[in-house]
């Protein structure tokens, strides 16, 4: 079993939270609650940060004490976290005494200490430079965009000031050899190069205190009573002294450090580079550095990073009241790749939800209760309890093959590597082909034919099929997970949610199943505006029923010669053979065509084209370069038409 400490970001509380905040916390729930459900010791923990200088100007413009204000916005974050069915072990808040004291002990222990070239660890220096007050940091001359702070383009003050600085430099080769010899370290990939490549500059030293008389809303430096500390030193440390970290010891008071940190894009540095070093410095060992800082995108709209200051947040809640919390979990787990941005609209929500929601997974629960209830007396049927074996034609149609016994492999694979969206991807391909054996195997067929045994087998399998995709999509849809389990006549066992998953046999005989409302009752649409509709250029329906469409099968592919971008397609409608030439050939090689069924227009005038005849036209999205086949949902024969 292997321990997992898994952290969010602590927010800012000048804010309420808006979907970035929340995805982060979702997504961190959803490792934890995976990593329970596979049996290992979890932590989660998710808190606010809540000194600085925005934060005393928010309170100071709102005429409320920093403290108060702070109280009263942590109060909506613990709220909108109970909402989204949060489950975190605990939530810190850089203001309690158990942070401000393990903050303090480390500045002062460091202030004393010296590094392994004998220099003090924090020394104080003047300092000049261009200060901006909003993001509470100086930079260089170089830095400045038209004079102006690069991060936020507000004005800078020209500044100079005794400041305390924390000797960062001297840990860069360590820090980078760190990172060269520990992939995992750092992570998507791409992100760890991102942070070598800023590596290959000098790292300076890092000012780490705000003289009170500029700011006082921050944690006092224990050696110089006119300043405190500057807000990130502080806030990163949240991570060790929620667990209880003992500077003397090195021990902690709950053991479950090191951790898996969360984080997005745009605070990789401080994580990435400041926190390593202050780890080293406090007296950590390689081991004990964090097991992973995975990066990821931002929750994007018309473009921009959703953020107050460009006015263009989305409130999780509004979601939730409007749709639901586990629709909106989901979407934000399957919209997003893990690490890449992603594009929030309202219309992608109910595209996702439709198709995903509510014609794979409701529709596969109301069909398995619904014939239980009609063909087996309301019972789960019996199979003997034996793993049930797939026919050959069954696997040859891609219907359930040996998947059932592999998801939760699959799944502890996918979820070590941080493959989350493939560990969802599989999941749900999995719901899709137990829709698909269903229609295989028909069992209102079977039902008319008095076939028991064979209704059984099929019946137990959909059922103790949907129940594993359940328990699979229980971290993400929590409620109507057990909704599902409920329907089914079971019960959440919190064995079953700490490793005890069985990988077949889970469903007992005989128990009466429960069915009830449907799971996730179809949305309706957003009218997308279309330029057509916008300008009145329609084309009437019978124009549209002139278009012959219909379902073919490619029997066999070839490429053009002398022609880079088209394949040569032997295709089968029906009962009829013909060829037809498409543009396809960069996106598509020919083995990957064989058997894959297609789109096809049949009635379109026969034409050339580098002088191979084509008959009919293949169906294709395409976006820029990208080109993809249409094709059918499930399993049809080639020849049925398309409408
Ligand atoms: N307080 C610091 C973190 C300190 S951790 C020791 C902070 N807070 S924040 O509230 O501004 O941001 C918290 C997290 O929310 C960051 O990881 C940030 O990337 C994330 N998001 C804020 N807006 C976002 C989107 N639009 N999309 C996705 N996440 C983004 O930084």
């Amino acid at each position: 079993m292997k321990k997992f400490y898994i952290t969010t970001p602590i927010y800012y509380v000048n804010d309420e939270p808006h979907i970035g905040h929340a995805y982060c916390t979702v997504l961190a729930d959803v490792f934890a609650r995976y990593h329970r459900l596979l049996g290992n010791p979890t932590y989660f923990l998710t808190g606010t940060d809540e000194h600085g200088q925005k934060l005393q100007d928010t309170a100071l413009n709102k005429g409320i004490e920093p403290q108060r204000y702070c109280d009263d916005i942590v109060k909506g974050f613990k709220e909108t976290w109970r909402k989204l069915n949060i489950k975190n072990d605990d939530f810190i808040r850089t203001t309690e005494k158990r942070h401000i004291d393990v903050v303090t002990l480390i500045l002062k222990k460091l202030y004393e200490s010296k590094n392994e070239a004998g220099q003090s660890q924090i020394y104080d220096a003047e300092y000049e430079g261009w200060y901006c007050k909003y993001e509470e940091r100086y930079w260089t001359e170089k830095d400045l965009v038209e004079g102006k702070c690069p991060e936020c383009n507000r004005p800078v003050q020209r500044l100079s000031e005794k400041n305390y600085f924390f000797r960062m430099s001297f840990y860069q080769d360590w820090l980078v050899d760190y990172i060269k010899n520990h992939p995992q370290f750092i992570q998507p990939d791409f992100r760890r190069n991102e942070v070598l490549g800023f590596l290959k500059q000098p790292l300076g030293d890092l000012c780490i205190s705000r003289p009170k008389k500029r700011l006082s809303w921050g944690i006092p430096l224990p050696f110089d009573e006119d300043y405190v500390c500057y807000v990130w030193f502080d806030a990163l440390i949240n991570y060790i002294s929620a667990i209880g970290y003992n500077h003397e010891t090195g021990e902690f008071e709950k053991d479950w450090w090191p951790a898996v940190h969360l984080i997005g894009k745009d605070i990789l540095t401080t994580h990435a580079v400041y926190w390593p070093c202050m780890l080293k410095a406090i007296g950590f060992d390689d081991d004990k550095m964090p097991k992973t800082i995975f990066a990821t995108g931002w929750w994007l709209q018309e473009g921009a990073k959703m953020s107050k200051s460009v006015g263009n947040v989305i409130k999780p809640l509004d979601l939730v009241d409007k749709y639901g919390v586990d629709p909106f979990r989901f979407y934000l787990i399957r919209e997003m790749t893990l690490g890449q941005d992603a594009t929030f609209s309202e219309e992608s929500f109910i595209k996702r939800y439709n198709s995903e929601l509510a014609n794979d997974l409701g529709n596969l629960l109301s069909r398995t209760v619904k014939m239980i209830s009609s063909y087996c007396d309301g019972k789960i049927p019996d199979c003997d309890g034996k793993i049930p074996e797939f026919s050959e034609q069954e696997k040859a149609e891609q219907t359930l093959d040996e998947l059932p016994y592999l998801q939760v492999k699959q799944l502890k694979e996918e979820l070590n590597a941080f493959r989350l969206n493939n560990a969802v991807d599989k999941i749900m391909s999995f719901v899709r082909s137990i829709n698909r054996f269903i229609e295989h195997n028909k069992p209102w067929v079977l039902a008319k034919q008095n076939d028991k045994l064979e209704l059984n087998r099929v019946l137990y399998v959909a059922a103790e099929s949907l129940f594993i995709s359940a328990v699979c999509l229980h971290p993400i849809i929590p409620s109507k997970s057990e909704e599902i389990i409920s329907q089914l006549g079971h019960k959440i066992d919190s064995k079953l949610f700490s490793g005890g998953l069985k990988d077949w046999g889970n469903l007992q005989p005989g128990t009466k199943i429960k069915p009830g409302e449907s799971l996730f009752p179809r949305l309706q649409k957003v009218k997308p505006e279309t330029e057509n509709s916008e300008k009145g250029e329609y084309i009437s329906f019978d124009d549209f029923k002139k278009a012959d469409i219909r379902v073919a099968e490619v029997i066999s592919a070839d490429k053009v010669t002398g022609a880079d971008k088209l394949l040569q397609l032997q295709i089968k409608i029906g009962k009829e053979q013909r060829q037809i030439v498409a543009g396809i050939a960069k996106n598509y090689s020919p083995e990957d065509l064989i058997g894959k069924k297609i789109i096809v227009v049949v009635n379109l005038q026969p034409v050339k084209i580098r002088g191979i005849e084509s008959n009919g036209m293949l169906l294709a999205a395409t976006s820029g370069k990208k080109l993809v086949l249409l094709t059918t949902d499930m399993d049809i024969e080639s020849g049925a038409g398309v409408s």
